[in-house]
This record gives C-alpha cells, sequence and structure tokens, in this order.
C-alpha cells in the first residue's frame, strides 16, 4: 500500500510530488523518495546525489547528454525528505515520487523508491508485490545487472533495462520492439515486454533520461490513476493525491500502460495498442478521497479482504511444495517439534484460537495459546522443542514482544506473523510471515485479521506437509479453497443490506448487552465478533461456546439482549442449533451467521447473514466478515467514531 505519484508540465515536479505524496500519507509508510528529470538552463544540477541518510550510495545521477536523473529518498516521515530538497533542491517540471510501506527489505534509504537500472538512465517507483523476483534477479545477476537494495522493485527497473537495450540491437521481431519517434513509446515497449516477465501484483511509474518529458505508468492489480490537467498531466495510485490539480481523471485497468506527457495522455495495452481511456470526473471531497469513497477507514479496510487475503496466500504453493521459508526449519527440525504455543493479545489472540484448532487437525500437533499478557509471567513449559508462534498485526505490542523475549530465553525457536515490515518484533523473532494486508489505519482490526487467519492456515498446512500429517491431494485440496476465499469475500460484500436493516434495528441500537455464541472454530469467531462490537459501539458484548451457556450467562437473556449465534455448517452445526433454541425459549432476539442455501435457520432468527459454504476449518474468514459488518453498522448508528473509539489505540506498546 505505498504511494505513487508522478507528474509532467510546467510546474516544478518536487513540489507536485510532495504535496501529491502527503496527500497519500494515510497509506501508512516509512520511507519516501522523489526522481527528478533535471531541465536543461536551471540552476540545480547536482554532480551526484545526495540522498538523505544515504547509506547506500545508489542513487548517482547521470548528467550527460539529456539533463541529469537525479533522486532524494530518506527513510521517515516526508518531512525528512522534504528537507533534503530544501537543502538541495532538484529542479526540473518531470518526476516520480513515492512513499514506501515496505515488504521486501527493511526501511532505510537503499530500499526506498525510486530504484534505478545499471545505467542510471532510468528511475521506476512500483506498488505492490513482485513473487518471482527472485528467480528474476538470479537471471538479471548472470547477466551482469547489479543490485542495490534488497527490494523487489529493483528487479523490474533491471529487466525493462534489458528490453530497452535489446531494442537497440534486435531486430523488430514484435510490438516489444518498436521503432519509432513517438515519445514514450520505446520506454513503453520495453515496459510491456518486462510486464510479460513479472508475476504478481504491481503499479509503476518509469521515467527515462532518454525519454525527456515523459512518464509511463503501468498496472497489474494494484491501483493507478491518470489525472488530466492542462498541459501537464500526473499520475498516481490514489486519486486524493491529484484532486489539489484535477478532477478529471483515467482509470487505468490491468495491464494497462500509460503514456503521460505535458500534452496528453495514451493508453496502450501490453501489445502497445490504443485503448478507449476509463474516464471519471471526481466528485467527492478529498477526504472521502482519502477513504476511496467508503465513510470511514474501517469500512474500507472491510472491503480490502479479498485483497489483502490474495496478497496474504500469494505464491504460497509451487509445485505442490508449501513455501514458507521464513519458517527456516529443515523437516527433520519440524519433525522434533513437540508443541506449538501461540501468543498473541486481542484480536490477534483470536486468530491464534483458530490456528489452535487448525494446527491440531491438519498438523496433528499439540498447540496452546495463552494470552501475551499471561504467558510472560507464566512460567511456561516450553523448550528447544517448542515452536511459539508470536501474532502481532503492529509487531509493536508490548506484552507480545516480552512473550517473544521470554520464549527465545527457553530456547524456543520464535515465528512472528505481522504486517509491519521492519517492526520491532520482526527484529526480536528468529523468523517472519509477513501478512501482506497493507497499512490498516482503523483500531479495530479486520482485514489483518484475516489475514493472519490465511498466514496461519499456510503455516499449519507447512507444518502438516514436513510431518506427512496429510495427504499431498488433500494439501493442495485445501490450498485450492483457500485460495478460493478472495473471491467468495469479495462476494460477501456486495450483499450487505440484511446487516445493515437488522443493525439498525431498535434491538441492536438500543442494547446494553449482547452475546455471541459459537462451538468449534466457532467459538474464536464469536469471541472476534463480540471484540469488534465492544470495542466501536461500546455495547457490551460477551462470547461464549455455545454449550456453556446454560452454565450461567443464560441468565442473561432476556428479549432485550441480542443473542448472535455462530452457526455454519460443522460438525456440531445441531448443537448450536439446540442451544439457539434454548436462548429462543427465553425470548431472546437471535441473528445467525448460517451457510448460504440453509433456510431453516429463518426459523431460528430474526436475522440470518448468509455466508458461502466453505468446509469448517476455513470457515472462520468468511464467518467474520458480517460480525465485522454488524459491529461497524451498530456503531455507526449509535454515532461512534469507528476509525478511533475512545480509550484506544492501534498499537499497545505499553504493558
Ligand atoms: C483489535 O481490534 C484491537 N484493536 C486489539 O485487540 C488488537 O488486536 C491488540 O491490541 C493486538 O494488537 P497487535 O495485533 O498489533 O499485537
Amino acid at each position: 500500500m505505498c504511494g505513487i505519484v508522478g507528474y509532467v508540465g510546467d510546474r516544478q515536479a518536487a513540489e507536485v510530488l510532495l504535496s501529491g505524496l502527503a496527500r497519500l500519507e494515510y497509506r501508512g509508510y516509512d520511507s519516501a523518495g522523489v526522481a527528478i528529470l533535471h531541465d536543461h538552463g536551471h540552476d540545480h544540477n547536482h554532480d551526484h546525489d545526495v540522498d538523505a541518510d544515504d547509506d547506500a550510495g545508489n542513487g548517482n545521477s547521470n548528467s550527460n547528454g539529456n539533463g541529469a536523473l537525479t533522486l532524494r529518498k530518506s527513510v521517515g516521515k516526508l518531512a525528512a525528505l522534504r528537507e533534503a530538497l530544501d537543502a538541495e533542491p532538484l529542479s526540473g517540471s518531470v518526476g516520480i515520487g513515492h512513499t514506501r510501506w515496505a515488504t521486501h527489505g527493511r526501511p532505510t534509504v537503499a530500499n526506498a523508491h525510486p530504484h534505478r537500472d545499471c545505467s542510471g538512465d532510468l528511475a521506476l517507483v512500483h506498488n505492490g508485490i513482485i513473487e518471482n523476483y527472485a528467480s528474476l534477479r538470479e537471471e538479471l545477476r548472470r547477466e551482469g545487472h547489479s543490485f542495490l537494495s534488497d527490494t523487489d522493485t529493483e528487479v523490474i527497473a533491471h529487466l525493462i533495462e534489458t528490453y530497452w537495450n535489446e531494442q537497440d540491437t534486435k531486430q523488430p521481431t514484435g510490438s516489444e520492439y518498436v521503432q519509432t519517434s513517438q515519445p514514450g513509446l520505446r520506454l513503453a515497449a520495453a515496459v510491456a515486454a518486462a510486464m510479460r516477465r513479472l508475476k504478481g501484483a504491481y503499479a509503476i511509474a518509469v521515467m527515462h533520461r532518454d525519454e525527456p518529458g515523459t512518464i509511463v505508468a503501468a498496472r497489474k492489480d494494484s491501483p493507478l490513476i491518470v489525472g488530466l490537467g492542462q498541459d501537464e498531466n500526473f499520475v498516481a495510485s490514489d486519486i486524493p493525491a491529484v484532486l489539489e490539480y484535477t478532477r478529471e481523471v483515467v482509470i487505468l485497468h490491468d495491464d494497462e500502460l500509460a503514456i503521460l506527457s505535458a500534452d496528453g495522455v495514451t493508453v496502450l495495452n501490453t501489445c502497445l495498442e490504443e485503448q478507449e481511456p476509463e474516464l471519471l470526473h471526481v466528485a467527492w471531497s478529498l477526504e472521502a478521497a482519502e477513504k476511496g469513497g467508503y465513510e470511514d477507514f474501517m469500512l474500507k479496510e472491510i472491503h480490502e479482504q479479498p485483497t489483502a487475503l490474495r496478497e496474504t496466500l500469494r505464491g504460497r504453493l509451487v509445485d505442490g511444495v508449501v513455501q514458507l521459508s521464513e519458517l527456516e526449519l529443515d523437516d527433520a527440525e519440524i519433525a522434533g517439534l513437540n508443541q506449538v504455543f501461540i501468543i498473541a493479545c486481542g484480536t490477534s489472540y483470536h486468530a491464534g484460537r483458530i490456528a489452535e484448532i487448525v494446527m491440531e487437525v491438519w498438523a496433528r500437533i499439540p498447540t496452546e495459546v495463552q494470552a501475551s499478557s499471561e504467558f510472560r509471567y507464566a512460567d511456561p513449559i516450553i523448550d528447544e522443542h517448542t515452536l511459539v508462534v508470536a501474532i502481532t498485526q503492529s509487531g509493536e505490542t508490548a506484552d507480545t514482544l516480552a512473550g517473544v523475549r521470554e520464549a527465545r530465553a527457553r530456547g524456543a525457536k520464535v515465528m512472528a506473523i505481522t504486517n509491519v515490515v521492519g517492526s520491532r518484533v520482526t527484529r526480536e523473532a528468529d523468523g517472519v510471515i509477513y501478512t501482506h494486508a497493507g497499512p490498516e489505519i482503523g483500531v479495530a482490526a479486520t482485514k489483518t485479521f484475516t489475514s493472519q487467519i490465511a498466514a496461519l492456515n499456510i503455516l499449519a498446512l507447512k507444518l502438516a506437509q514436513s510431518k506427512g500429517t496429510l495427504e499431498q491431494r488433500v494439501i493442495e485440496d485445501i490450498y485450492d479453497e483457500l485460495s478460493s476465499l478472495p473471491e467468495l469475500v469479495a462476494n460477501q460484500l456486495l450483499h450487505q443490506d440484511e446487516i445493515q436493516a437488522c443493525a439498525s434495528g431498535d434491538c441492536c441500537i438500543n442494547a446494553c448487552t449482547s452475546l455471541f455464541l459459537g462451538r468449534g472454530i466457532g467459538v474464536p469467531v464469536a469471541m472476534e465478533g463480540a471484540l469488534k462490537l465492544k470495542e466501536i459501539s461500546y455495547i457490551h458484548a460477551e462470547a461464549y461456546p455455545a454449550g456453556e451457556m446454560k452454565h450461567g450467562p443464560i441468565a442473561l437473556i432476556s428479549p432485550e439482549v441480542p443473542v448472535i449465534g455462530i452457526a455454519t455448517n460443522a460438525a456440531t452445526y445441531e448443537k448450536v442449533i439446540s442451544n439457539i433454541e434454548e436462548v429462543r425459549a427465553r425470548d431472546a432476539q437471535v441473528m445467525l451467521v448460517g451457510t448460504e442455501g440453509n433456510e431453516e435457520l429463518r426459523h431460528y432468527a430474526e436475522h440470518v447473514f448468509y455466508v458461502p459454504e466453505v468446509s469448517e476449518l476455513l470457515s472462520p474468514i468468511v464467518a467474520t466478515v458480517p460480525l465485522q459488518l454488524l459491529a461497524y453498522y451498530i456503531a455507526k448508528a449509535r454515532g461512534c467514531n469507528v476509525d478511533q473509539p475512545r480509550n484506544l489505540a492501534k498499537s499497545v506498546t505499553v504493558e
């Protein structure tokens, strides 16, 4: 979820890039940079790059022939980049800028974008993840390219360089080798050829010293728009970046490229055939645009779950082998493990409770879960035969970090699962699995939760494969089903009417307390539903294993107490229904999360939130979505600030 801005026109590009990047700050970032093509005749041509905090020396400008292509990069907030540009301004009216939210490689100047090719003539910024970057880098290294960063992005710059250079030497054999004087087309041809080699998701903006006055942008599975101005044009990863200058935008589609110059914009497909651009007039306010048109970040992030899940699951099964090199344990070491111990807090703890069940069923390994705040003082029984999994979306939760230290001190190997590259847990754990869900701004964890579940599923599959507890065919079936979840969740999100209608009813809005019930893997789902509701709507919510209800909580039941049951298809479905009948007999208002097609549920509940049919162990992701939306709409109906609930912080860095 990095930010891209590109500009070509009459203004000083650096100013436009900085203001555009500032408009994308809400997306989160940990470093920033710009590349500007120096105009002839301007004053500030430098012989060498002066990267702020340059710890890599990777930014030599190239100042022969056309204007110099110069970079400024800095770690941290945009203020640091602005300072660097104030100290040594870059003059020029064509440039690209980027705010990076680290995914491959730590947040350093060397890893910050833009990245260059070997010649230094090409600069590129990128959002997304290139899945096959390791093999491409190896191939390019063999061809003599050298790399200055740990990023997947740099590979794209060198790949484009290869195709750019081939156009000098090869006869045209297709659209990728273009002999034409149209500005930008040679670069576009090289970009198109590179796109055919890339696997994964990307939005890129590229400039080349020998194509002055143009920027080439392209995308696949990562958003990118073009802003249309008068004698100036813009490219950006999101609309807010250009709203100060224009409200007319082109939405680029997958596998499309755009050539931008001050005079115009041409949209092409990867065969370099001109495409009809999709034009949009933006009527939203800037604030609404930052939220992508959603009312709140929380709702936006709920809707980002399909993308987040795709990113988490991308490339995790290759030729039947579960890919989890982050684990750094070979099969023999995995065979030597006698338990998994999961530590986490809050929503991450609920992901751990789901994983506990999945690990035991798939990998047949005893698994325990403990709240980090308990674990650290509990004198836990763990040793070098224990795999400790620390789950924390922020990577900064004090109790979980303390638990990591405690576990390592006792000889256990610690894997962190986090969403934030370079966060503290990544420095303290032995290995890290990133969820790649993109920055989450709403305090209530939504997309990070479902991504954690997906990552934990992959970990469980890896252990199962190494230990031989699941047949190969079963592993492949599970991975296929997991891979179908993003699409299923996307469909679910199209049908929220029942949830919205229910949330605005008196029974929900005026509730003082509520009860969430589930069995088996439905218990942690119920716990997460209850946490979401209480933290953003301030309605007390209690989650209980449905079978335990008669041992106490049933005393709470009255017509004023909404009961939310997890009644998806499962081995214990009938039991859940019996428990629901018990609460209905006491006049509770019942809502059920159930499997599509199960019409009998309507007899037991005022409202049924249907979710797609998936295997029981994979059901938590689809079952959680309606609970997130229910909490969201109830909180909104009660006038609560869902993005920043009272007393809560996004990272809890104190004990
Ligand atoms: C989730 O909605 C909460 N905001 C909170 O429970 C959170 O999950 C908890 O503080 C743990 O955070 P972490 O994942 O960053 O460690």
